[in-house]
C-alpha cells in the first residue's frame, strides 16, 4: 500500500468535485476505501473508518442524512447532524475526503430508484416498507460517484449489510463489501446515532436490547427451535416496562427468510420501540464445522 503523505483532509460538496478528486488518485494506482455514513458519527462509525485506513490508499467518509429511505413519519427532520464535530473525527483518523452533498444535488426530481425483492420482506423491511429501496439508491449512487475497491457498513446493521452484499453480487458492482463489528457502550448497549433520542430513563431501558442479545447468545445451540429460542429473548424484553417489540425474528443470513429451527447460519435480530425511539441489535450465529 502506497505511504499515506499528512495532507489536509478535503470536503467536496458537488459529485463533480469528489469525482475529480478519485480519478486523480486513481491515475497514481491509489485504492480507495468508503465509509457511507448519515453523520453525527460515534465509535461504530470510527472503527469503520479505522478498518478503511488499514486498508486502503485513500479514504472517503460520505456524510449525507439520505432522505429516500426515511417513510413519512419518521425522524428525517428530527435526525442529529453535528457537521463540525463529524468533520473533527473523521480527521482525527486520517480520512483524506468527506463528501457531504445537498439533497438537492443528490436526487433531481428522480425517476430511477433500486430496490431489493425479499431481503427486504421481513424484519425492519416489514415496518419500514420503503427503507432499504431509499438505503439501495444511495449506496448505489455513492458507488457511481466514490468508486471505491472496498466499502465498510456495521454489523448492527444486519439486514442491511446483507442487502447491500446480494446488490453488489446480483448487479455486479466491483466492489469488496467489508461488514465490521458491532460496537457497544460499557454497559452493552449498542452504539448508534438515535440513542442520542432517549432521555436518563429510557437510555436504562434500552439495555433490555443487548441484555436480549446476550441471552439469545447463551441459549442458542443447533437444532433448538427459533420459537423457543425468541420465547427466551423476548421474555427479557418484556420485563422491561418502557420496551414495545417490533420484532424479534431469526432468519437464514443470506435469504432473510424466517427458519423454524437453528440449523443453519442464523442472524437473530430485534427492533424495539423505547418511548418513541425504535432501536435494533442483533447476533449472528452459525453451526460449528
Ligand atoms: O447505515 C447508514 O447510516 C445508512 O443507511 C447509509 C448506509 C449511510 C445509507 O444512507
Amino acid at each position: 500500500m502506497e505511504k499515506r503523505e499528512e495532507e489536509k483532509m478535503q470536503v467536496t460538496k458537488t459529485v463533480k468535485e469528489t469525482r475529480e478528486i478519485v480519478k486523480a488518485w486513481k491515475k497514481e494506482g491509489l485504492t480507495v476505501g468508503l465509509v457511507p455514513t448519515m453523520g453525527f458519527l460515534h465509535e461504530g462509525h470510527a472503527s469503520l473508518i479505522k478498518r478503511a485506513r488499514e486498508e486502503n490508499d485513500r479514504v472517503v467518509v460520505s456524510v449525507f442524512v439520505n432522505p429516500t429511505q426515511f417513510g413519512p413519519n419518521e425522524d428525517l427532520e428530527a435526525y442529529p447532524r453535528d457537521f463540525e464535530r463529524d468533520s473533527t473525527l473523521c480527521e482525527s483518523i486520517g480520512t483524506d475526503l468527506i463528501f457531504h452533498p445537498e439533497p438537492e444535488d443528490m436526487y433531481d426530481s428522480p425517476c430511477a430508484y433500486v430496490s431489493i425483492e425479499k431481503l427486504s420482506d421481513n424484519l425492519c423491511g416489514k415496518t419500514r416498507p420503503i427503507h432499504f429501496r431509499g438505503v439501495c439508491t444511495v449506496v448505489s449512487k455513492l458507488f457511481n460517484i466514490v468508486s471505491p475497491d472496498r466499502a465498510y457498513f456495521g454489523q448492527k446493521d444486519a439486514q442491511q449489510l446483507a442487502i447491500i452484499k446480494k446488490m453488489v453480487k446480483d448487479l455486479n458492482f466491483d466492489i469488496e463489501i467489508v461488514g465490521c463489528p458491532i460496537i457497544r457502550e460499557e454497559d452493552g448497549l449498542a452504539k448508534s446515532s438515535r440513542n442520542t433520542y432517549l432521555n436518563t430513563e429510557e437510555r436504562k431501558a434500552a439495555l433490555c436490547l443487548s441484555k436480549s442479545v446476550a441471552k439469545g447468545q447463551e441459549i442458542i445451540r443447533e437444532g433448538m427451535s427459533a420459537d423457543e429460542l425468541l420465547k427466551e429473548m423476548k421474555m427479557v424484553i418484556e420485563a422491561e416496562p418502557m420496551a414495545v417489540i417490533d420484532y424479534v425474528s431469526a432468519v437464514d443470513a443470506l435469504t432473510m427468510e424466517h427458519v423454524d429451527i437453528i440449523d443453519r447460519p442464523v442472524l437473530v435480530a430485534m427492533a424495539v420501540y423505547i418511548g418513541k425511539t425504535r432501536l435494533i441489535d442483533n447476533f449472528s450465529w452459525e453451526p460449528a464445522e
